[in-house]
């Protein structure tokens, strides 16, 4: 592999770019592509019939706001939830900035989340006119853990002000909350008076007997969650969320919804009642598999290449860096330099943290069993072939032609 100058120049340092930019680079470089945030289209069959049947039927005008009484039916079901209670959105990222936008407007005033955060998070919560705190979930371990007593002290002060905006399966960390931290949270929460938004992307990849006690969480009346087709129905281009949201956000966060982008097509509604049914509980549990051993492919090859990885409990993502001892000054350096050293890109963190730290890197399993593959054989192929770059020595120390 031979890499230009102009590619890796022309990483911007802009937040949300950082993605296409390094999209850019593995394409240019003919790399393996584990920066991006997409997951394998395993439903597209799925989709492309049921867009087919809707056709003749579909509608092309406004919607109703809240979504049709039909698919807010099913994802009602999805959730065992009152579907009066469901709003149907462009994506979890648009229910998140109603729902942010709407708690603004219902007095409360600090955003607090898991650091590292889903980039979007600064930006929803500016767009919102919150502040916002991050607290860090400790990444010294082989696994990500949360850390409840920085949760308690960094509410505490905002009381009944605060939200909690958490995401589990945490992007980018893979942390899930397992039976017995979802107790504590909940006491958290109660003790805290704050209000908890759960942001539910991942919610089917999670790798271990570990549901969240969503009715649980509804019946408190001050939660409220966020989630999407994207991940789940593996469709991130269908633009099709949805909020659970409690009668004190309802109304408010339907409003802001309806400023936003008025409503969903009815094409796409219609098409996403029949992929609910289609994609069964069954189906669902063959792609997580299918994601687990994905997974366990990629720490196997990142451990083998001489990264120190976390292991993610869920998720699409594995957080790496070099072994103690890196020299590296950011995960852009680090990642610019594994790029044309292993054929592989992944997605630096700087901008899911708030202040400089190690250079964390993010890879993706969810890219096709193919691109896998070939990541993993040269992640592998790194170590039989001998070289020692992944901490010791800048990006000159790294070989070139993995390809
Ligand atoms: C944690 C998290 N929340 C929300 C989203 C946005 O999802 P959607 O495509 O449904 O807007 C993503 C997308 O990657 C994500 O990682």
């Amino acid at each position: 592999v031979t890499t230009t100058t102009s590619a890796i120049t022309a990483v911007p340092s802009d937040v949300i770019r950082i993605y296409q930019s390094m999209s850019a680079l593995a394409l240019e470089m003919g790399a393996v592509n584990l920066a991006q945030g997409v997951p394998e289209p395993v439903h597209d069959d799925t989709w492309r019939a049921a867009l087919a049947a809707a056709l003749p039927t579909a509608h092309f005008q406004y919607t109703p706001t809240r979504g049709t009484p039909a698919l807010r039916g099913a994802i009602g079901g999805i959730y065992d939830a009152d579907p009066d209670r469901i709003i149907v959105t462009s994506g979890c990222t648009e229910s998140l900035a109603a729902a942010l936008s709407g708690l603004a407007r219902t007095g409360h005033r600090t955003v607090v989340w898991l650091e590292p955060f889903y980039s979007y998070y600064p930006g929803l919560a500016r767009i919102a006119g919150l502040d916002h705190r991050g607290v860090a979930i400790d990444l010294s371990g082989p696994t990500p853990r949360l850390d409840l007593d920085g949760l308690r002290a960094t509410l505490a002060p905002f009381g009944e002000r605060a939200v909690l905006l958490l995401n589990t399966p945490h992007n980018p960390s893979g942390l899930v909350l397992h039976g017995r931290d979802w107790a504590d949270l909940r006491r958290l929460v109660a003790d805290t008076g704050c209000f908890l938004l759960l942001d539910d992307a991942y919610r089917d990849f999670r790798y271990g007997p570990s549901p969240a006690p969503y009715a649980a969480l509804l019946a408190t009346g001050r939660a409220a969650i966020a989630g999407s087709a994207s991940k789940s129905f593996a469709a991130t281009g269908i633009r099709l969320g949805w909020l659970l949201a409690p009668q004190e956000l309802g109304p408010v966060a339907e409003s802001v919804h309806m400023h936003l982008s008025n409503c969903t097509p009815d094409l796409v509604q219609q098409a996403a009642v029949r992929v609910i049914e289609q994609v069964t509980p069954d189906v669902v549990a063959q792609v997580r598999d299918r994601y687990r051993r994905k997974r366990d492919a990629l720490l196997t090859a990142l451990t083998a290449a001489g990264l120190r990885t976390l292991t993610p409990a869920g998720g699409h993502f594995v957080m790496a860096r070099p072994p103690d001892g890196g020299s590296w000054r950011t995960g852009t350096d680090y990642a610019l330099a594994l790029a044309p050293a292993l054929g592989v890109v992944p997605l630096p963190l700087e901008s899911f943290f708030a202040a400089p730290g190690p250079p964390w890197l993010r890879f993706s399993f969810a890219v096709s069993e193919d691109d896998l593959a070939t990541a993993c054989r040269r992640l592998s192929r790194q170590e039989r072939t001998g070289h020692q770059g992944t901490g010791h020595g800048g990006p000159d120390t790294w070989g070139r032609g993995v390809k």
